[in-house]
């Protein structure tokens, strides 16, 4: 094993999982939050400061939107929609 030499200040991961049936974020706009975040951070100068993953479940799944965890805040959130990305983008930059 080797460290891996990453120092992002912001990690933020969105998840995108998709299944055949029942709730998955990845269908309820995991996958176009973790889009328009990419975007965000390309667009200001953000890349490699801020990274943005796309995960498999996080075991918050429900109907209403998708899971996202930001780190090193350790800060979870369930039920967000692309409504939510202002309030996201804010904590990128704090
Ligand atoms: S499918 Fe996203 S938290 Fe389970």
């Amino acid at each position: 094993m080797l460290p891996a030499n990453a120092n992002p200040q912001k990690h933020i991961i969105v998840c995108c999982n998709t299944r055949e049936q029942g709730d998955c974020c990845g269908k309820i706009g995991g996958e176009e939050l973790y889009l328009k975040l990419k975007e965000y951070i390309k667009t200001n100068g953000l890349v490699g400061k801020v990274w943005v993953t796309r995960a498999r479940c996080l075991g918050f799944c429900n109907p209403a939107g998708a899971t996202v965890v930001i780190y090193p805040d350790n800060k979870w959130f369930s039920h967000v929609t692309l409504e939510d990305f202002e309030e996201i983008k804010e904590m990128i930059i704090s």
